[in-house]
């Protein structure tokens, strides 16, 4: 399977300019389902992970402090801008989701939209998403996952190869992977193309 850090650096740094165009209007209405689950209280410190050009900033509460990181320095860059743009105030940093530079227990949300089907490994993305949670913080995602109760059969899976090399993963499965991290999930909604996309508010258990 051609799916690397290394490679979504490169690859990222290169949809960059276009992925607007993609995804702005695509998932508009999922990422403001996902952000309606979670529950917000002002001056909350919120975490975006795998930000990209930032396009969740315009559906976020005015009034929480909000940082932002991204593995590519071209993603990072243009959340810089739309952030200024829209007046708001991101510390955003160029960052692998895998090892978050910040301490424990610091977040009081930390969103994860899109990304988790997209790095390499999803697990660890994700125990670094707990340790930088507070216990009683939350974790929004939203993303395509295969169905919980049945893994992918053989040909989603030779798909994949192609698939996730170059956009995603689609053999993922959204409640073993926050389960195995020490997550409970509070809501699981469909959001976009049946069930494929799934929103989901998980707390650390
Ligand atoms: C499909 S885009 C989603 C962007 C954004 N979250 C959204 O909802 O539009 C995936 C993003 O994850 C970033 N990414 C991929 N692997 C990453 C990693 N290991 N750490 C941080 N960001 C990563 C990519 O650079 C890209 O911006």
């Amino acid at each position: 399977m051609f799916n690397t850090t290394a490679w979504n650096r490169i690859r990222y740094g290169l949809y960059a300019p276009v992925y607007d165009l993609v995804a702005e209007r695509a998932f508009r209405g999922a990422r403001r389902m996902a952000l309606g689950q979670v529950t917000w209280q002002p001056g909350m410190r919120v975490l975006l992970v795998g930000a990209g050009t930032g396009l969740d900033l315009p559906w976020l509460p005015r009034d929480v402090e909000l940082h932002a990181t991204d593995l590519s320095p071209a993603m990072v860059r243009r959340l810089g801008q739309r952030a200024e743009a829209l007046g708001r105030d991101v510390q955003a940093e160029i960052m692998d989701a895998e090892r978050l530079d910040y301490p424990d227990d610091h977040f009081d949300v930390v969103v994860m939209h899109l990304i988790l089907a997209v790095m390499p490994d999803p697990a660890r993305g994700l125990a670094e998403a707990r340790r930088v949670l507070k216990p009683d913080g939350q974790l929004c995602v939203m993303d395509k996952f295969q169905a919980d109760d049945r893994p992918a059969g053989l040909a989603r899976r030779g798909l994949n190869a192609l698939t996730s090399a170059i956009a995603t993963d689609i053999t993922r499965q959204a409640r073993p992977l926050l389960e195995a991290a020490d997550f409970v999930i509070e809501q699981d909604t469909p959001v976009m193309m049946g069930s494929l996309f799934r929103a989901l508010l998980a707390r650390p258990a």
